[in-house]
């Protein structure tokens, strides 16, 4: 009896609705059954019924969700996605012959149903509405109705979305609204760098995301599909339509058969919400498969051999995206290998690809390869501005924001300027690499901003924004629960360039911790806001840049030289510092020329040491150690003033963040968490100051 009860307890647990019939009703005979059995055994037998009957009710509290969780759980597991209203809303929904077409639309429906708390929202499919997954909303303050057009069932999954966010942020619904968004960029993708044996390169939030030994050709275990469904939803809340499942450091082995089937299973699951896959090819995988001799591009038998893999992954995955490569650099195979150029490479692969739609996305990340020795800043353009107007119509250039490598702060990478015949995308980096990885509160809003005022992504006609995520099985995802807030910030931003930090800062905080008093939400805004000038002035002042530890990028390395690396990933390469002064001289005068590859007025701003930014100095001069900046302080001053002011603004987060309002703000376990996290941020912060500091103050003397 005791088995049978425990069993039937653990059913109810699990929600196994026809398992917790069947045992109940098992247990129940056994009790009629020993009806000849004494009034002790009697009383025994009805306190287990009745124990199992308290089970079950209370199941519906205790028991792990066997749906999908919606709304926000207090450990950051569902992200800022919708909370669960009271009561299910009434939703009308049009009826669609298409498969994945009424997926969508029963997800928007779903959505809508579970946490809209208004009147009747009624989704329409339009035929002059915007041509490319745009939507449009209309609320009626009388009875909180609303109704949502599209013109593709996406748009109607977006703006159920919008919708909800609006619900969650909005100031007050007592008047009449109507508004239309549409996405400003075609491509909104993520690109994971993660490996096929569950490590992720620079990922800091635990391993993959993607347990390929859960999936198989026929499908996914459930405890995966579950996950997989928050973060399908996730990115559709804020419009992210394509991912790159690998490290652009690729393994060959993502091209196999078994790799290729288990995509498969994925693409199908995040379909329905407008996700596209991609894959991350490495270029020399037919002869590192030992299927070919060679991997040069312009072999007959290698041309063939892409073109069977592409027919091979459109008949498992008809609306593949494409490949993202990387192409000699650091070290990965490349059409160079066999003095090929990138535009030989690409073409060949783009052509494999073409019959069926797929594009080629060929980065533009490379150095130490035909321009060695070259400043390293400058070899991108060194390399691809020749090939501008060679590379055929199905492929992109996808180039880093700043021109090093995702430092704090650099300045836009002039590749921008310099390709004007080839269709281009920017890859941002939301894992924080060099910002502090998921252990420092940086919110990246700003930085992209900073990007986008000099190339801005719609008037340069920019193909697409990437992403690095930085996404991991840790529970919530992102490691630090404020950078949840960069993988939000980069969805919306790609939807949406013109949006404000600000803006988006405001609207995470809200979906995330909930409404709160406005002073309180306020604070909290401000700090995400300085937050990434406070890691460039206590990582990276006045332009300095990759004086990061070796191989990990978390800490001050400044003395940092290896004879056995590359002197591009040695610091000492960068800070230039000497007796007379510190910084890297990139003028035409006097130095290595970078500032010739940037147009006006940037190019003549940034050579002369007057003009240029200061935020940007001893990126571009090598500058004495008593020159007087603007306000007066010589550089060693101002670099004092400025590692100061970076840890005090992490003092003053740790400050606000043991705040009451706060505490009572934040649910317990975030808090903990992030209190914990600024604490080892203020150190780190205050080890930066003094490592750097002590070690350039040696140059002075
Ligand atoms: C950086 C990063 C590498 C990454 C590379 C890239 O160098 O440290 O891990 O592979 O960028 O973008 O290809």
């Amino acid at each position: 009896m005791w088995c049978y009860k425990y069993i039937l307890i653990c059913f109810i647990m699990q929600k196994k609705a026809v398992l917790s019939c069947f045992c109940l009703i098992f247990t129940v005979s056994l009790y009629l059954i020993k009806s000849t059995i004494t009034m002790r055994q009697h009383l025994f037998i009805l306190h287990h019924i009745v124990v199992v009957l308290l089970a079950m009710i209370a199941a519906p509290i205790y028991s792990m969700p066997s749906e999908t969780p919606v709304g926000n759980d207090g450990v950051g597991v569902t992200l800022w996605l919708p909370r669960k209203a009271s009561a299910s809303a009434h939703v009308v929904c049009p009826k669609v012959a298409d498969h994945t077409a009424a997926g969508t639309i029963a997800i928007a429906g779903r959505e809508l149903q579970d946490s809209w708390q208004g009147g009747q929202v009624t989704l329409c499919l339009v035929s002059d509405g915007n041509d490319n997954d745009g939507y449009t909303i209309s609320y009626k303050a009388a009875d909180h109705s609303a109704v949502v057009s599209a013109r593709r069932p996406l748009g109607l999954l977006y703006g159920a979305y919008a919708l909800l966010r609006w619900q969650e942020t909005k100031e007050g619904n007592d008047r009449d609204a109507t508004w239309t968004s549409a996405p400003a960029l075609q491509r909104r993708m993520l690109n994971h760098w993660d490996n096929p044996d569950g490590s992720v390169e620079r990922g800091y939030a635990g391993k993959s995301i993607w347990k390929w030994e859960q999936i198989t050709k026929s499908g996914m275990t459930d405890s995966l599909r579950q996950r997989l469904t928050i973060y399908a939803r996730a990115n559709a809340s804020v419009g992210i339509n394509a991912m790159v499942v690998n490290n652009v450091n690729a393994s060959p082995k993502m091209v196999t058969r078994p790799y290729l089937e288990k995509l498969k299973v994925i693409a199908d699951l995040l379909r329905p919400y407008g996700i596209q896959v991609w894959l991350s090819i490495n270029f020399g995988s037919p002869l590192a498969l030992h299927e070919t001799k060679t991997a040069d591009p312009l072999d007959a038998s290698v041309q063939r051999w892409w073109q069977r893999k592409a027919r091979e992954i459109y008949k498992l995955i008809p609306d593949f995206g494409g490949f993202l490569v990387k192409a000699n650099s650091e070290g990965q195979p490349g059409p160079g290998d066999y003095h090929r150029s990138h535009a030989d490479g690409a073409n060949v692969l783009a052509d494999a690809l073409k019959p069926y739609g797929g594009m080629v996305i060929w980065r533009s990340f490379v150095y130490g390869a035909n321009h060695k020795g070259e400043d390293r800043v400058m070899q991108a353009v060194s390399e691809f501005k020749s090939m501008d107007g060679l590379f055929h119509d199905n492929v992109i250039l996808q180039s880093k924001n700043g021109p090093l490598d995702f430092q704090p702060r650099e300045p836009y990478a002039p590749i921008f300027d310099n390709m004007t015949k080839t269709p281009q995308m920017a890859e941002l980096q939301i894992t924080q690499e060099y910002t502090g990885q998921s252990l420092h509160l940086v919110y990246l809003a700003p930085m992209w901003k900073e990007f986008f005022s000099y190339v801005d992504p719609v008037e340069r006609g920019l193909k697409g924004i990437a992403g690095v995520a930085n996404t991991g099985d840790d529970t919530n995802w992102c490691g630090h629960p404020f950078s949840q807030s960069n993988w939000y910030a980069f969805g919306r931003l790609a939807w949406d360039p013109s949006l404000t930090s600000g803006q988006i800062a405001h609207e995470w905080l809200l979906q995330t911790f909930g409404r709160g008093d406005s002073v309180t939400v306020a604070a909290l805004e401000d700090m995400m806001l300085s937050s990434r000038e406070a890691c460039v002035n206590y990582m990276m002042p006045l332009g300095l840049h990759h004086i990061f530890s070796f191989d990990h990028h978390y800490g001050p390395e400044p003395d940092g030289y290896k004879a056995e690396y590359p002197l591009e990933w040695c610091p000492v390469y960068y800070h230039k510092a000497d007796r007379q002064g510190l910084g890297f001289d990139r003028t035409v005068a006097t130095g290595s020329g970078a500032t010739a590859q940037y147009r006006e007025p940037y190019r003549s701003l940034y050579e002369n040491v007057r003009t240029c930014p200061e935020q940007y100095l001893l990126w571009f001069h090598h500058v004495a150690w008593d020159y007087r900046l603007a306000n007066g302080r010589t550089l060693w001053q101002s670099l004092c003033d400025h590692y100061d002011a970076g840890v005090r603004r992490v003092a003053a987060y740790r400050v606000l963040w043991q705040s009451p309002a706060v505490r009572s703000y934040v649910g317990k376990a975030q808090w903990q968490q992030v209190d914990k996290l600024l604490g080892t941020q203020l150190d780190n912060a205050r080890l930066w100051q003094h490592t750097c500091l002590n070690y350039f103050n040696g140059f002075r003397k």
